[in-house]
């Protein structure tokens, strides 16, 4: 295992407990010092920093200021923190189909499931492939739909030369440990719109309106001669410690580092499994450069009916190696199932008649994420022990075709 936590992060936090700040306050040191180098990276023009990816992906649905009830497109195939913040900011998550082949949501899936409640669209760049954004962009204008791009796997993959994160309205990040950078647990979300920053920051900060960038904030106004804080709406605390703001900030100054040290593994992984039989390599939509966060390797069903789970068992028992985990369908989680049983959100808001949670939903995804294997390429990991691990899933799968 490479130390990927290193000094950097220590001198950060060195200099936060030397400061006796610990909280981000009205400001923030290094909260805004990183949302600030996170702007000129990405190339956009407001950061916000959060306590999670999720919290990230809850301030960018709620930045788009959408009224209850509306929908959310969200891929079927996604981990589940990127629909139940459609939840949780009182909308409906719809879920689409997906392209079989890299489990990213399809234009045909985006229209499919279009009512004239649809408001918005999630695109996640999964595993930190970029989403055929030409397309998805094109639907979403035609159908006049806000786009969040959820870059949570995607830091620093691009389309057409462009960063995926700059293309949709808002996107959002997370920071938790197995990301392409990390502060253990944290988020942001990056947007060019200001009304979209100002909303994000409020539903992360109990309705304060704690603006950088030279944004006004309306004032506090006493009411029956008694002062207010200036609560302006809904919120929740998801504010960013100096903690997480130092190490996401010392982080952010060795990603290019982490970027080659993943590109090594992918080469380890392509190296070993290109002939590979029952295997086919990721698959690259045309004009895109993937940054992996995870390698996703795909069992054939031409050549075997075998599925992922299945190998994974089979690798661990006849190689000693396991293979991590295989992927998942966010509408078969209970808490969908439950929503569909009462026909109510978490939240209590009624799901429209056309709007299930149910299995046979989206076939396509449903089937792909059976034979989909997702490799870790944390840039933390020892090379040989990726390239032991993918001889092991070879040597299965040799035995078994
Ligand atoms: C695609 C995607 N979106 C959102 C999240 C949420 O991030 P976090 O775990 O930091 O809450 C994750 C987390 O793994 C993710 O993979």
């Amino acid at each position: 295992m490479e130390r990927y936590i290193d000094a950097e992060e220590l001198e950060a936090l060195r200099e936060v407990v030397a400061g006796q700040e610990l909280w981000r306050g009205t400001r923030g040191n290094f909260v805004a010092r990183f949302e600030e180098a996170m702007g000129q990276h990405l190339g956009r023009r407001y950061v916000y920093a959060v306590n999670s990816g999720t919290s990230a992906n809850e301030a960018a649905v709620a930045g788009l200021g959408l009224s209850p009830g509306e929908e959310v497109i969200c891929p079927a195939t996604a981990p589940i923190f990127v629909s139940l913040p459609v939840f949780a900011v009182g909308c409906i998550p719809v879920f689409a189909d997906v392209d079989p082949r890299t489990l990213i949501i399809s234009p045909e899936g985006i229209e499919a499931c279009l009512s004239e409640r649809t408001k918005a669209l999630v695109v996640v760049h999964l595993f930190g492939q970029p989403a055929p954004l030409g397309e998805i962009m094109e639907v979403a204008h035609r159908y006049h739909l806000r786009v969040v791009e959820d870059c949570a796997q995607a830091y620093d993959c691009y389309y057409r030369g462009r960063k995926a994160g700059t293309f949709g309205d808002v996107a959002c990040f997370s920071l938790q440990q197995s990301k392409h950078i990390t502060s253990g647990e944290g988020g942001f979300i990056a947007t060019d719109d200001p009304k979209i920053y100002q909303r994000a920051v409020l539903y992360s900060n109990a309705g304060m309106p704690w603006y950088l960038y030279d944004l006004e904030p309306p004032q506090a106004a006493p009411m029956a001669g008694i002062p207010t804080r200036g609560h302006f709406a809904f919120g929740h605390n998801h504010r960013m410690s100096e903690l997480q703001g130092a190490v996401a900030w010392a982080q952010l100054g060795k990603i290019e580092r982490f970027h080659a040290a993943r590109r090594t593994l992918v080469e380890i992984i392509e190296e070993e499994l290109h002939d590979c039989p029952g295997l086919r390599l990721a698959h690259v939509y045309p004009d895109t450069r993937p940054n992996y966060w995870a390698y996703p390797v795909q069992l054939d069903p031409a050549e075997t009916s075998l599925t992922a789970a299945e190998v994974h068992q089979l690798c661990q028992q006849e190689e000693g190696v396991g293979l991590g985990y295989y992927h998942e369908v966010n509408y078969l989680e209970a808490v969908f199932q439950q929503a569909q049983r009462e026909r109510r959100t978490p939240f209590g808001l009624p799901l429209p008649e056309e709007v299930r949670y149910e299995p046979g939903l989206c076939p396509r995804a449903e089937e792909a994420a059976k034979r989909t294997i997702p490799i870790s390429v944390h840039h933390g990991r020892d090379p040989e022990e990726v390239r032991r691990q993918v001889r092991a899933l070879r040597n299965t799968l040799k035995r078994h075709i």
